[in-house]
């Protein structure tokens, strides 16, 4: 028995249930989208903040980190939930999807959003100590922020072919 039948096997009861209720599978699936649109909405409207207060005036960048440093939170908590939904739907047919290398792209692109994510916070933080002008790192919150707005709406797109293949 393959490492991915075996994984099917311990998962038959959840996929049996997930097949059978239509109520369990939009919850799940409502979790999962309901979970993109609060954690891509902050985080993308947060990019486009960042990316017009980094040509604006020290007022209008300081409110921008302060801002930045709020939304934090509420985006990494919208991912896990995304994150636990989308556990449950690979669970829910775990034969199809974790041979589809479409899903393994998509894999490739949340651990990439999560890394410019924890990236952008690092450029954020040095921001805060040192808001100067030559400061590099307001290269690098700039390059995050276009990174992140990108990765975001590629995710949904993988996301959007996965279901649909
Ligand atoms: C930022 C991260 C993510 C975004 C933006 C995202 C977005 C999406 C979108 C838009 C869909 C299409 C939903 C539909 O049309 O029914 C989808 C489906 C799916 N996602 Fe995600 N997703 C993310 C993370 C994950 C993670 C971490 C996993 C697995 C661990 C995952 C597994 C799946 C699966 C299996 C489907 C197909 C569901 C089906 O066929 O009904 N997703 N995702």
């Amino acid at each position: 028995m393959s490492v991915i039948q075996s994984i099917a096997s311990v998962a038959k009861p959840w996929q049996e249930l997930y097949s059978h209720s239509k109520v369990i599978a939009g919850a799940v699936t409502y979790a999962h989208i309901g979970g993109l649109l609060v954690g891509g909405g902050f985080a993308i409207a947060s990019d486009r903040s960042a990316l017009r207060a980094i040509k604006g005036s020290a007022a209008e960048r300081a409110h921008m980190l302060r801002e930045f440093a709020a939304v934090h939170r509420p985006v990494i908590l919208a991912l896990t939930v995304v994150v636990l939904s989308g556990v449950a739907l690979v669970l829910s047919d775990i034969e199809t999807f974790l041979v589809s290398p479409v899903y393994w792209i998509k894999m490739g692109l949340v651990v990439s959003l999560a890394v410019n994510g924890w990236l952008l916070m690092q450029s954020e933080r040095r921001l805060v100590t040192d808001p100067a002008d030559t400061n590099r790192a307001w290269v690098l919150l700039r390059r995050g922020s276009f990174a992140s707005i990108t990765l975001w709406l590629c995710t949904a797109l993988a996301g959007v072919i996965l279901a649909n293949s």
